[in-house]
């Protein structure tokens, strides 16, 4: 392996032998538990039933580390949102920004949204998460991680983060996990790599700082920022952080110390190659591969003081219900309930709206937390997730509602095996057993524990089929039901 592009780094690293063996080891996989619906012993007990051996990370609570080579994402029990596939050191950021419930988050570059699922499952879906993408191809895939995983308490701009206006609004905590060169990234992607070897370290560091710039910009006076990278290049990490405090007025931020127990970290860098970039930067964290068996990131975590003036201060945010049509709930619900017995209790805290299509109102509805902010402006381009088709005779719950909210479902539950289970997910009809559901009508497909999507039934010659409807994007993802 042409390690040249770290060869810069070689002062840098305690043990130079070590980290080349690493990066030429396959990176071991990460999940965590979607606490909105399974607690990670039910996880555990999950994976472990389902022949993947998952021991729990020393120090993320709910998160797992597989063996290299399982293939988390390509299993029923992640189509059906019960965990999220994320690398290690990425969780690193939410872990040190430590977002509550309730609060308010601002996550500027949020594709494909894994930081993003994990703040909103930390925050137990309560509050408020706007998650920002610039790049409109990478907006499909953080709004499907959202939707898989059921979180309610979201919203998506579609803005470049360096220019959000005031009107955005100032935030509890603000998240810059910036676009970089991915140095960190090698084990998982070796084709960066090869890139790397084409390009000059730390090439992108211009638009880091505007986007961090804008991350202390947008947080409220005693909120935090967390600016990170998966990149090694000071360029991209020190020097941003050393030029925003640098041009702060004294006394208005100050860097937290960044260090997690069970997790080892080396301190950030106070100089390299002549530059100096203060002593408060030995406080941010860098990770290395061969320390902790994982990619490389790093990261900053800054507070801004709570006597800090806003230059630029925000306006108030808007009520969801402010933005969206609301409509009225009661027949959707209704079917939720009266059809698979899922409480009307459980959405207390919901508002259900029409969705825009254009200029036409379709008969899509989506689903939110009431207690969502959103931006005066920009508009955002998504909030919540799909919930009803309600276009049609019978209103359909969506799939994204199916898998949310379908495991507190007690009746019309389709139990399938391992052998019809792809007959289900592929819908080819199967034939079932009149006894165990309520006649005609929509089910809820199950697979060892966990809703996989919505069926309809019927009667054809004499017996009762059902097919299901899994969107084929999900079911093109599958491609193992475990042994
Ligand atoms: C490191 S990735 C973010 C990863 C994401 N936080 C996650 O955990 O899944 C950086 C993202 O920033 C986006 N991006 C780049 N420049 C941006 C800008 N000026 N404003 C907003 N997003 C930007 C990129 O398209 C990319 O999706």
């Amino acid at each position: 392996m042409d390690l040249s592009p770290f060869e810069r780094y070689r002062p840098l690293i305690d043990d130079w032998s070590a980290f080349a063996e690493a990066l030429a080891r396959p990176l071991p996989q990460v999940v965590w538990a979607n606490t909105l619906n399974i607690d990670p012993p039910g996880l555990a007990e999950r994976l472990a039933r389902d022949g993947i051996e998952a021991s729990p990370l020393p120090w993320h609570p709910g998160a797992f580390r597989l063996p290299a080579g399982a293939r988390p994402g390509k299993t029923l029990a992640y189509v059906s949102g019960r965990y999220h596939v994320q690398e290690e050191v990425s969780l690193i950021p939410i872990a040190l920004l430590d977002p509550r419930p309730g609060e308010s988050l601002l996550d500027l570059c949020a594709a494909p949204g894994n930081k993003t699922v994990q703040a909103a499952v930390q925050m137990e879906d309560r509050g408020t998460v706007i998650a920002n993408e610039k790049n409109r191809h990478r907006i499909g895939v953080l709004r499907r991680n959202l939707a898989r995983l059921g979180v309610t308490s979201a919203a998506i701009l579609h803005a470049d983060a360096a220019n959000l206006p005031a009107t955005v609004g100032v935030y509890d905590r603000v998240l810059a996990d910036v676009p970089c060169s991915c140095e960190g990234t090698t084990r998982k992607n070796p084709e960066v790599l090869h890139r790397l070897l084409r390009t000059r370290p730390g090439a992108r560091s211009g638009g880091q700082l505007a986007i961090l710039r804008k991350a202390i910009e947008r947080v409220r006076p005693g909120g935090r920022v967390v600016y990170s990278t998966c990149s090694y290049a000071p360029e991209e990490n020190e020097a941003v952080v050393a030029a925003l405090l640098h041009g702060a007025e004294p006394g208005s931020l100050r860097l937290l110390p960044a260090r997690i127990e069970g997790l080892q970290s080396s301190p950030g860098l106070n100089r390299w190659r002549g530059k100096r970039f203060g002593e408060q930067l030995e406080k941010a964290m860098r990770v290395w591969p061969h320390h902790n068996d994982t990619g490389g990131f790093f990261v900053a975590v800054i507070e801004k003081s709570a006597d800090a003036t806003d230059k630029r201060p925000g306006q108030p945010p808007r009520e969801v219900a402010e933005v969206v049509e609301e409509v009225d709930p009661e027949p959707y619900l209704a079917v939720l309930q009266e059809r698979f017995g899922i409480p009307r209790s459980l959405f207390e805290g919901h508002l259900v709206f029409r969705k825009k299509n254009g200029r036409k109102t379709a008969g899509r509805l989506g689903i939110v937390r009431r207690d969502l902010r959103l931006p005066r402006r920009p508009e955002p381009l998504a909030v919540g997730i799909p919930f009803f088709h309600a276009g049609m005779k019978y209103p359909r719950p969506t799939s994204a509602a199916a898998v949310a909210f379908g495991h507190h479902a007690r009746r019309n539950l389709l139990d399938l095996d391992d052998r019809r289970v792809m007959d289900f997910v592929f819908g080819r009809e199967i034939r079932i057993d009149e006894a165990l559901i309520d006649g005609p009508g929509y089910v809820l497909g199950r697979h060892r524990g966990d809703v996989i999507g919505l069926g309809v039934c019927r009667h054809r010659d004499g017996a009762l089929v059902a097919r299901g409807m899994v969107p084929k994007a999900w079911a093109s993802q599958i491609d193992d039901v475990g042994p």
